[in-house]
């Protein structure tokens, strides 16, 4: 779909997979609200249609995206090579990390601590990925770690609770809001071997036959940031 059928159907659709607070949850009320939808919601309104929602499992939304299922998907979504062979990204508009969930009496800090443990992490995520390719070929190669897909990264607090998973590797504000009020869990950034941050920027991701949504995608979210509106509401949603 082009720009011009989008407009024609008065209907902008998008792909995301929830919770993943503070960029899409269910509010008390049921509804989904976040960072994403309220961005979805604004370049549906510069487009003059409608913003229609639909939930899928995390690893389906680049290749529904790619079927022409949906105009775009908003989902803290990073951008890396591989997913770019996929879709077409819009501009950074959030700047991640990854970190782990973990007991709070534990200390784990880089990769190669996760030797011998059970690590769970989304299906499909950059998460799962880097802990994938750690045991293949990289710090964690026959130390025992497993590996474990979760659907649903919310899945981490009870399953590290009750010591089915030794951490869970997901976004920096996800492992922050999904761990707030648990005192015995703890949300730490995670280090490569060499110490570095695992850092990552989220975009929007668009049908790469579509340059002309993705031009209105980025007038959308430079003006987010410029106007600071973007970083006001991810202070509002991480204080629901
Ligand atoms: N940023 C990570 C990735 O792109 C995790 C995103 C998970 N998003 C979600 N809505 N569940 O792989």
């Amino acid at each position: 779909r082009g720009l011009d059928d989008i407009k024609a159907s008065g209907q902008l659709l998008m792909l995301t997979n929830a919770p993943f607070p503070p960029y899409e949850f269910y509010a008390a009320d049921g509804d989904l609200i976040g960072v994403d939808i309220d961005i979805a919601r604004r370049i549906a309104r510069h487009l003059g249609v409608e913003l229609t929602v639909s939930i899928r499992p995390f690893d389906e939304l680049l290749p529904a995206l790619a079927a022409g299922e949906a105009d775009m998907v908003l989902a803290g979504l990073t951008i890396n090579d591989e997913r770019l062979k996929q879709a077409s990204f819009s501009l950074p508009y959030i700047d991640a990390m990854q970190y782990l969930i973990i007991p709070s009496t534990e200390n784990i800090k880089v990769l190669e601590d996760l030797g011998g443990k059970t690590v769970g992490a989304q299906a499909g995520s950059t998460g799962e990925e880097i802990i994938a390719k750690a045991i293949a070929d990289g710090p964690l190669r026959k130390t025992g770690c497993q590996l474990l897909a979760l659907a649903d990264p919310a899945e981490a607090v009870a399953k590290v609770l009750n010591g089915e998973l030794d951490a869970v590797v997901v976004d920096d504000t996800v492992a922050l809001q999904l761990t707030a009020g648990h005192a015995a869990l703890s949300a730490t950034p995670l280090f490569s071997q060499s110490g570095a941050m695992l850092s990552e920027q989220y975009g929007v991701a668009v049908a790469p036959s579509n340059p002309e949504l993705l031009s209105a995608v980025n007038e959308v979210i430079t003006e987010l940031k410029n106007s600071g509106e973007l970083s006001a509401k991810i202070k509002k949603y991480e204080a629901m």
